[in-house]
């Protein structure tokens, strides 16, 4: 089992095994402690159970997490991990859109663990430049966010900034165009990253050297659209018209 942040790290080998760990196989305090945060906009507990597998394998010292909600993915990492001592979360909505639930979740974990833990109730593009000014470093990114291309672009050109070499990004939701948008955006002009897209919707990225491209270097690439999201896509813009046209009436 791959164990250490390494420029080696094998990631396909990493997905693989975090693939196959089984819900059944997390002890039982860990499994209770992530149900307790699943929400709609969670992962779902397999994907859950992935990334805990994966974060069991990176074992990450330094962590930020862009987009904490309920808390499903902040509870998979502090919980999967061994070797933590910070953690940064920004949540422009954790008071107004989900209660605090996340940083509860967090809160009480950490009362064992006594992390240097410190939560930016404010946008990501607001958020992460005070990071990035006051020195921070990580070897672990999570991003779940926003959802624009613009602003996921923003998160990722941020957490590069502040990420060690050897380093993780890891994304959900890539079959949404706009952030599927971004990782083809990432697999053709950051160079500087191997990009493993096995799972269907969480993508891991590791960053193996610093980016190198001249002003000059730009390579294009293609948003994948999958008839599913399309769909959904539709829903959503038929909800909203909806909602709309009941508040002018
Ligand atoms: C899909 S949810 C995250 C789910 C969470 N990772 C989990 O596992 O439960 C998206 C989160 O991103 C936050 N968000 C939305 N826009 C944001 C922005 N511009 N900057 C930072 N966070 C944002 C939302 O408040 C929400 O909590």
């Amino acid at each position: 089992m791959a164990t250490r942040m390494s420029e080696n790290f094998d990631i396909q080998e990493i997905m693989r095994e975090a693939s196959a760990l089984k819900w059944e196989s997390i002890p039982r305090h860990v499994q209770q402690q992530i149900e307790n945060t699943i929400a709609p906009t969670s992962l779902t507990k397999p994907d859950l159970t992935v990334l805990y597998g994966i974060v069991q394998q990176l074992d990450p010292t330094r962590a930020l997490e862009v987009g904490l909600a309920t808390g499903s993915s902040a509870v998979a990492l502090l919980l999967g991990s061994s070797k933590l001592t910070s953690l940064d979360v920004i949540d422009p909505y954790q008071s107004s859109g989900f209660h605090n639930k996340g940083l509860e979740a967090i809160q009480l974990i950490n009362n064992q663990y006594q992390l240097d833990f410190q939560f930016l109730p404010e946008f990501s593009h607001t958020a992460l430049p005070k990071l990035l000014f006051s020195g921070k470093t990580y070897d672990y990114v999570f991003i779940d966010a926003s959802h624009k291309f613009d602003s996921t672009i923003i998160e990722v050109f941020y957490a590069d900034q502040m990420l060690d070499v050897g380093g993780f990004i890891i994304m959900d939701d890539r079959p949404w165009p706009m952030v599927g948008g971004v990782i083809a955006f990432l697999e053709q002009n950051y160079k500087h990253y191997t990009i493993n897209t096995d799972h269907y919707r969480i993508t891991l990225l590791h960053k193996t050297d610093q980016d190198r491209r001249a002003w000059f270097d730009f390579w294009n690439f293609s948003v994948p659209r999958s008839p599913e999201h399309e769909r959904k896509i539709e829903e959503y813009r038929s909800q909203r018209k909806a909602q709309q046209s009941g508040q002018t009436k």
